[in-house]
């Protein structure tokens, strides 16, 4: 926390440099002077401001995760900052370091894969919901049309279903994730989840969440964050006292620039970041999870091309899950009959517009009931 003696001084820095910059507009009399002046006066202190209308801003000062400019017509911007912008604030010390900084980054950075080892799948398995444990457990959620549903733990290299649970067939099983010891399981088009004991897999009781669909799940900075098929990922209170509603914290539009970004499915925690993959695209996006912003986007295009022969034909891409301690990134899909272990690689050769234009989801999906 800064106290308000340090905002007293470094009001008082800024005060003396934003004299010092009158006293050079008024020595150098036009813009080009004046930029030049800047330039070699201060030249550490000089960021770009895209987006506005005058082009260039200086003495960058960033608090409660806003960056104050001021621009070239004397105005003081306030507005979040871009990542180049965030790191020069930061070199220049001029911040509130006790804040996390949810940093627009302007464009997601883009990423393909290498496949690094392949393991068995049960391709029976409609895989909906996917996490990993230590030292070697995947906890797999798999939903079915007129069969039932499953909770299961499956053996990471060897693929092997070592436990299964099956569901009443009114629940069609999606996300699941782990918190305070518990497993959570949420369910398709209900608001209803189970609590389980990931040892046993008894039921431990149900919660209400305050959505009426469930899609992803997964658990950032002690809230479970969860997608519905809209646009908003959902934070949300882990427990209550009572078997009762989970408290909506607050939700954050998914958006990668402009466009916001329907049917993120299921969902993964990786290093703060929030990953989903896109329902029926071969396409993992990386979200911010402070401000819901897409910062990434993981081309896997033609990852299912390196699926052994499985008995039924393969769905399409779901299923994420890290391995914090290893860093390991697994990935499956709908009835593949393998899981991949794969590396994420910057990709610069690709254009932003072509990735979006395979990545961003379709409008509607009429055939699963969301027009
Ligand atoms: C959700 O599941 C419960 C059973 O736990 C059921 O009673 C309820 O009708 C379901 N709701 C919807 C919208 O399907
Ligand atoms: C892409 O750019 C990043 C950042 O500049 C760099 O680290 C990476 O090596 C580049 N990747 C390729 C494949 O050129
Ligand atoms: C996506 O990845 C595939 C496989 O690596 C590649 O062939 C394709 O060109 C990529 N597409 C874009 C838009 O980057």
């Amino acid at each position: 926390m800064s106290s308000r003696q340090d905002d007293r001084t470094t009001q008082c820095k800024r005060t003396t440099r934003r004299l010092v910059t009158l006293i050079g507009v008024l020595a150098a009399g036009n813009f080009f002077s004046y930029l030049l002046f800047f330039i070699l006066w201060q030249p550490s202190q000089f960021v770009e401001v895209r987006g506005t209308s005058s082009s260039i801003g200086f003495l960058p000062y960033v608090k409660d995760s806003m960056l104050s400019l001021s621009t070239i017509d004397s105005n003081i911007e306030w507005r979040q900052p871009y990542l180049h912008e965030d790191v020069l604030a930061r070199q220049l010390g001029d911040l509130d370091s006790d804040t996390p900084f949810p940093i627009f980054r302007g464009d997601p950075d883009l990423y393909t894969y290498e496949v690094l080892r392949k393991f068995p799948h049960d391709p029976s398995a409609f895989t909906q919901g996917l996490l990993f444990r230590p030292p070697d457990t995947l906890f797999e959620s798999t939903g079915a049309f007129g069969g039932p549903s499953t909770l299961r733990e499956v053996d990471l290299v060897t693929g092997t279903v070592r436990k299964q649970v099956e569901l009443p067939g009114i629940y069609f099983a999606e996300g699941l994730t782990y918190h305070d010891d518990k497993l959570l399981q949420i369910f398709w088009r209900n608001n209803t989840g189970i609590y389980y004991d990931p040892k046993t897999f008894k039921s431990l009781g149900t919660f209400q969440t305050p959505l009426s669909d469930g899609w992803g799940i997964s658990v950032v900075d002690d809230s479970l964050v969860v997608s519905d098929s809209s646009t908003e990922l959902h934070f949300i209170q882990p427990s209550t006292k009572d078997e009762g509603t989970l408290r909506l914290l607050h939700s954050k539009t998914i958006r990668d620039g402009n466009t916001k970004i329907r049917f993120a499915n299921e969902l993964e925690t990786v290093k703060g970041e929030i990953w989903a993959n896109v329902l029926e695209r071969e396409c993992v996006m990386r979200i911010n999870s402070k401000t819901g912003e897409v910062v990434g986007w993981i081309n896997l295009s033609g990852l299912s091309h390196n699926l052994d022969r499985g008995t039924l034909r393969p769905g399409v891409l779901n299923g994420i899950a890290y391995d914090a301690e290893g860093d390991r990134i697994f990935l499956t899909g709908k009835n593949w009959a393998n899981l991949f272990q794969v590396r994420i690689i910057r990709e610069n050769r690709t254009s932003l517009d072509t990735v979006r234009h395979i990545c961003h989801p379709a409008n509607s999906l009429p055939q699963y009931g969301y027009p």
